[in-house]
């Protein structure tokens, strides 16, 4: 799909599908030369997300489609995106090969902001899942056109980027995890950095590892063919940047849960305990075309969890490379495994003035918050606040959940320093997983976003939604990274 752009002064050209963009409460008012039936301008009100689909009477428009932005002067942007998202996707369902969306809308200081969701809900929208039929379906929109202001233009541009690492990081998500195993988020990884001049990439296997005592992240895999790795990006801006902060992604590409093995039903899920790793991914394909003035550097541990005779144990005890023993008490409990080492080289080898994880760690985070919230819990006040914040700009709703020293003291260990779950009576399994990583986190403001929830199965917001992966966290990781530079 190839994106490009025109002021509203201009002709509407020939396409197959006409969009225009309506505020409620005015008379529906379109470009010079397009008429549709007086009927259906007639029945439009403008109410969010409210639409109108009718063939063109006359002019270069064979359809035009209608839809409402709801009341206002700067519109809702969740809704702005919804809408973008239902053009697209009318567009492939009534097979239009050409899309010109039309917004003759003066919107002052937000006009920005709305053009960046309309880029961002055009560019999700048209997302499809990746499909592995023996023949895969054609998608129909080739050349969408946007008609609008030059601050509209411009924003949406940016939204472009933001939602191409959106879809990057669902695309990764959605792959089957017999297609997506450690060594192809690694290849995946070496293409997004291949893309840019800005961007780097080196990835630890086992054997530096080993080298670097990484006994925790290591255990997880023992059970698997696939071997595992470490994934460190870098993104230098072309000025020396004032801050330096570390993504970390938790970067599962299964989860059996080992030894511990978990119940069949719904366990094909598990493709999905990659997200995190996918988010950063996601994330660092958009700062190769946003190039903020900050510099970022991704950790994504990669492995597969799987039961074997080689696996790890309940009960064995293991050595992370900050030099902490932990005893596995459930092999089940193995991202924050993974997330130890990550977190620990971070704070050895990159020395962030912030670190922000994502993972889908806990299913009781599912329980406290459901599919539409992402829990954060860490050391640093202000850095949660900020990604509460930038939930509320993205839509990618963020909510504070507490580490306190009782969940800290809960997972000291008897046999080791550490024992990688809480005990039975304690609950507020989110937490405790929170409070274990913070044994390897040092000094350093951190943030841990538990993404078990959102990462997949959440509801129905026309841009994303069911049972598919969401890319969550690429566009809230974008948001906070460029108001740091
Ligand atoms: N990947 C899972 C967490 C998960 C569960 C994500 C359901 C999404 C949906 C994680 O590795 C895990 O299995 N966690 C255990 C921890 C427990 C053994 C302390 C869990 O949440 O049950
Ligand atoms: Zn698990
Ligand atoms: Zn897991």
């Amino acid at each position: 799909m190839k994106v490009s752009y025109k002021t509203v002064s201009a002709k509407v050209t020939k396409t197959d599908l006409l969009v225009v963009l309506l505020p409620e409460g005015r008379k529906p008012k379109l470009p010079g030369g397009v008429s549709i039936p007086k009927s259906v301008a007639a029945s439009f009100s403008g109410k969010s997300r409210e639409t109108r689909f009718t063939d063109a009477i006359d002019g270069p428009a064979e359809r035009v489609l209608l839809i409402g932005l709801g009341e206002g002067t700067s519109f809702d942007l969740e809704t702005v995106r919804r809408a973008a998202a239902i053009a697209a996707q009318k567009a492939e369902k009534t097979d239009a090969a050409s899309v010109t969306f039309w917004v003759d809308l003066k919107l002052g200081k937000s006009a920005q902001d709305f053009g960046q969701a309309l880029g961002e809900g055009l560019t999700m929208g048209a997302y499809q899942l990746v499909d592995f039929k023996s023949s895969p379906k054609k998608r129909s929109l080739k050349k969408v056109v946007i008609q609008a202001s030059k601050e509209i233009t411009s924003g949406a541009k940016i939204g472009e980027i933001v939602g191409g690492g959106n879809t990057l990081a669902r695309r990764l998500q959605d792959t089957p995890a017999n297609m997506m195993r450690p060594k192809d988020m690694v290849a995946e990884a070496r293409k997004i950095a291949k893309g840019s001049a800005r961007i780097s990439v080196k990835a630890l296997d086992e054997k530096a590892m080993e080298k670097l005592g990484m006994g925790s992240l290591l255990s997880v895999s023992r059970g698997s063919s696939e071997p595992a790795y470490l994934i460190h990006l870098v993104y230098k801006p072309t000025k020396k940047a004032k801050r330096k902060i570390c993504l970390v992604g938790k970067g599962l590409t299964f989860d059996s849960g080992g030894i511990s093995i978990k119940p069949s039903a719904r366990m094909d899920e598990m493709k999905y305990d990659m997200s995190g790793g996918a988010a950063v991914l996601g994330t660092f394909h958009a700062l190769a075309g946003l190039h903020p003035e900050v510099e970022v550097h991704g950790l994504v541990p990669t492995s597969e969890n799987m039961p074997d005779a080689m696996s790890v144990k309940p009960g064995d005890v293991v050595t992370a490379s900050n030099g902490l023993t932990i005893e596995v008490l459930n092999t089940d409990a193995e991202g924050r495994l993974i997330l130890a080492d990550a977190l620990a080289y971070a704070g050895k080898t990159i020395k962030p003035d912030a670190m922000i994880d994502l993972a889908t760690l806990t299913g009781a985070v599912v329980v406290a918050l459901g599919h539409e919230l992402t829990g954060v819990m860490g050391n640093d006040e202000a850095l949660s606040d900020a990604l509460v914040a930038s939930g509320k700009t993205t839509g990618e709703l963020v909510w504070p959940l507490p580490i306190i020293d009782f969940h800290k003291e809960d997972m000291k260990g008897s046999v080791g320093d550490l024992k990688n779950i809480g005990s039975p009576s304690t609950g507020a399994g989110s937490c405790t997983a929170g409070a274990f990583l913070s044994n390897f986190v040092g000094e350093i403001p951190w943030a841990h976003l538990d993404i078990a929830g959102t990462a997949w199965g959440a509801t129905n917001r026309d841009y994303q939604g069911g049972s598919a992966g969401t890319g969550v966290g690429v566009r809230l990781l974008l948001d906070y990274l460029m108001k740091q530079a």
